[in-house]
């Protein structure tokens, strides 16, 4: 029998999917409502005003979503104050990562980005047999180094930057950013999954400079992780390049519709925002007080120092039914969890979990 090319996932990193809820629940014996995710920087709001949004079009699910998904453009474009031709959907900014992987990067292309970060530029570049190339925080104090980035950012395809950063909660300031992409030879991605928590959305750097697209998502602020949807901004030229290799219909007609009425209604995401942010405050207090160094967050998840006893800490939380991010015990953050801020009941159980074990 001759060799079978059986594709590149066989080599190619993979992401790492989290246990589900009703894993951990049926792993340590537990209801599932008592299991919280403080591990996936989700919403601890409801989304009860959902549903009679989509009973109507509920009735219309033998036809396919119209593959310009234009009314969800549309409310993005609002949202964002520019016009439909500057947005590209997709399912989740997940989508729209390997979407712009896709679309500029492939064998002999290289990308880059500061690490610890987000995983999936890693993965998205390396699937496409593209070179990615991590730069590392200062080990100490987690800065950037920022010459090392502006070397690197020359020659890349890509370079991936995530605004505020996804596990250290920081964010870069305007004038190294425009350095940034002022260095760049390709495109520079912008991933603001968590723009509204650090109230900005770095659209500026799209009006100055055509090499930048800005990736958002419904997910984090919106409070909408379940429905799986994103949108890029960028210039039409780029939008163009991401639309030529978007499937027809990766989004779900009922996703689009939610979507579309949630953005176009932003003031109950911002309400919600504002009451997240005053609970980040509170959580970061009740932390510090039990002796943890918080870092500060423009996000709506605390990076913590718990210390060389992070991974245990973090295994015991989760036989209680308590989530929590814990990373690579020998990376730079393998004494450290990531917490997200949730409604303050769940928190609370989470300070007294922590107050009894540490
Ligand atoms: C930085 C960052 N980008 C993207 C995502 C995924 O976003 P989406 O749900 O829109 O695919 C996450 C999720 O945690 C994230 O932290």
């Amino acid at each position: 029998m001759g060799a079978h090319r059986l594709g590149v996932q066989m080599t190619a990193p993979r992401y790492k999917w989290q246990p589900t809820t009703g894993e951990i629940a049926a792993r340590y014996g537990l209801p599932e409502d008592q299991v919280v995710r403080f591990d996936h920087n989700t919403s601890p709001f409801s989304t009860d005003w959902a549903p009679s949004i989509v009973t109507p079009m509920a009735r219309r699910l033998n036809e396919y979503p119209g593959a310009s998904y234009l009314p969800l453009r549309m409310a993005a474009a609002k949202y964002l104050g520019t016009n439909a031709e500057h947005i590209v959907p997709g399912a989740g900014i997940d989508e729209l990562i390997l979407l712009i992987a896709k679309a500029f990067l492939g064998r002999g292309g290289r990308a880059c980005a500061v690490t610890p970060t987000y995983p999936l530029y890693e993965i998205a570049t390396r699937q496409l047999d593209a070179d990615f190339v991590g730069i590392p925080r200062d080990p100490h104090d987690l800065s950037i180094p920022m010459e090392e980035l502006l070397r690197t950012a020359e020659t890349a395809d890509v370079v991936w930057l995530c605004e505020p950063n996804n596990p250290t909660g920081d964010r870069t300031d305007d004038r190294a950013l425009a350095e940034v992409i002022e260095h760049a030879s390709g495109v520079v991605v912008i991933d603001a999954a968590y723009a509204e928590f650090a109230g900005d959305r770095w659209d500026r750097f799209v009006a100055t400079y055509d090499n930048v697209i800005v990736c958002h998502t419904l997910s984090k602020a919106f409070g909408l992780a379940g429905l799986r949807v994103g949108f890029s901004l960028s210039s039409t030229s780029l939008a163009d390049s991401l639309d030529a290799v978007r499937p027809p219909g990766s989004i779900s007609s009922m996703s689009a519709e939610i979507a579309a009425a949630a953005l176009s209604e932003p003031q109950r995401m911002e309400r919600r925002v504002g009451r997240l942010l005053k609970e980040r405050t509170r959580f970061a207090q009740g932390l510090t007080k039990l002796g943890l160094r918080v870092r500060p967050s423009s996000t709506n998840f605390l990076l913590v120092e718990v210390g060389p006893t992070a991974h245990v800490a973090a295994d015991n939380l989760m036989a209680s039914g308590l989530v929590v991010r814990a990373f690579d015990a020998a990376g730079p953050l393998g004494d450290r969890l990531r917490f997200t801020v949730r409604a303050p009941h769940e928190n609370e159980r989470l300070l007294d979990a922590l107050w009894r074990q540490l």
